[in-house]
């Protein structure tokens, strides 16, 4: 039996997506109307936060949330290494310099020791991502004296302590990309934050630097999120917790079928309430495990096996001269096992038995 990688149950949705998109269709507003107002009040709510400023994807929700928190032009801000390179590219869109921390490979998230290491005069601000679903510690890095825009474009649902990932620091970014965990149909991010001058500034950035389209403030963006990619997160908000408890109780399932006697499980940061974006384990020869468990019908891949700072775009910020162990062990032990809201518990015991014979093989 095949077990996809992503197991999505979207499909029950499709008539109810539909009925909404027509109804946006009909109404001839597609850009900034009563849609994007009501999903941002909506989704506001469900983080507990003052504000949510939609943009129109995870990337510029970044660079407009970063600027908008008070980086400048020349600013350091520390980010992770072990992410994907939207995080980076979105400090270098600011305007900054991105100085690349390490992780602690157990839980794929940045610590505060890794981040401190990182602080030089010239730092800004601190981009800790909540990786596969995982929630950074960002409670210990308060005292730093930084900025703190989180990356939440994997972990819209996730809590730290009972706060939700997006809510713990200046300003939390989101994605809705259709593999995340709330997806719309297209590109679509946000930007939420209970700070009513980086909410002003963020409204103004996305819509090139003006509040009424005759004063221009600042060289902006057109990045908005559409009525239409609106409506279709409307009909899916609400299913939002449900679905990451099917991701957490396949995580559960995995875990009491024994997956972690053949590889070592995705670790919670502690007090974090992990929603799986991804299920990512580590084995120390993961390459060949996945390839061994596709071979069987089982999706199984690995994620950023070349860091960011050894990216070429990344060249000219220094990181061949980094020394990033946990980064360097992350990349080349990850491996994400099928996961999503559709797995049967007959999908799992399949990826259970697959994974004991594969690893098995490979001796
Ligand atoms: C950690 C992380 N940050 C940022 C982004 C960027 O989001 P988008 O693709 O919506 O621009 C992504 C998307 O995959 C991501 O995974």
């Amino acid at each position: 039996m095949a077990v996809p990688l992503f197991a999505s149950s979207l499909e029950r949705h499709h008539d109810a997506l539909i009925d909404r998109i027509s109804a946006v269709v009909r109404s001839g507003r597609y850009v900034l109307g009563p849609e994007v107002e009501a999903f941002e009040r909506e989704l506001a709510a469900y983080l507990g936060v003052s504000h949510v400023v939609g943009v129109a994807n995870g990337t510029d929700a970044l660079t407009i949330a970063l600027r908008a928190a008070g980086v400048q032009p020349g600013d350091e801000v520390v980010v992770p290494s072990f992410t994907f390179y939207a995080t980076p590219e979105a400090v270098v869109a600011a305007g900054a310099v991105p100085v690349f921390c390490d992780i602690d490979p157990a839980t794929f998230c940045v610590t505060r020791d890794a981040v401190e290491r990182a602080v030089t005069d010239r730092t800004r601000a601190v981009v800790p991502v909540h990786l596969f679903g995982n929630v950074a510690p960002v409670d210990e890095m308060r005292d730093l004296g930084l900025a703190i825009v989180e990356d939440a474009a994997q972990a819209v649902g996730a809590s730290l302590r009972g706060r939700p990932a997006g809510a713990l620091g200046d300003a939390g970014t989101f994605s809705f990309f259709p593999s995340k965990n709330l997806p719309c149909l297209g590109d679509g991010g946000a930007v939420a934050t209970d700070d009513d001058d980086i909410a002003e500034r963020v409204r103004r950035l996305r819509f090139h630097g003006s509040d009424d389209k005759e004063t221009f403030f600042d060289a902006g963006y057109n990045s908005r999120l559409d009525e239409l990619q609106a409506a279709a997160l409307r009909v899916l908000l609400p299913e939002l917790d449900g679905w990451n408890e099917a991701r957490r109780r396949a995580a559960a399932e995995y875990e009491e079928g024994g997956l972690g006697d053949v590889l070592a499980l995705p670790r919670a940061v502690d007090g974090a309430e992990h929603v799986y974006h991804l299920f990512v384990c580590r084995h120390p020869d993961a390459d060949r495990l996945a390839a061994a468990l596709r071979d069987r019908g089982i999706g199984a891949r690995g994620s950023y096996r070349t860091p960011c700072h050894r990216q070429p775009g990344m060249a000219g910020y220094g990181g061949e001269a980094l020394d990033l162990p946990g980064t360097d062990e992350a990349a080349r032990t990850n491996i994400a096992l099928p996961m999503g809201t559709a797995l049967s518990n007959d999908d799992i015991k399949e990826v259970i038995d697959a994974a004991r014979t594969a690893a098995s093989g490979l001796d």
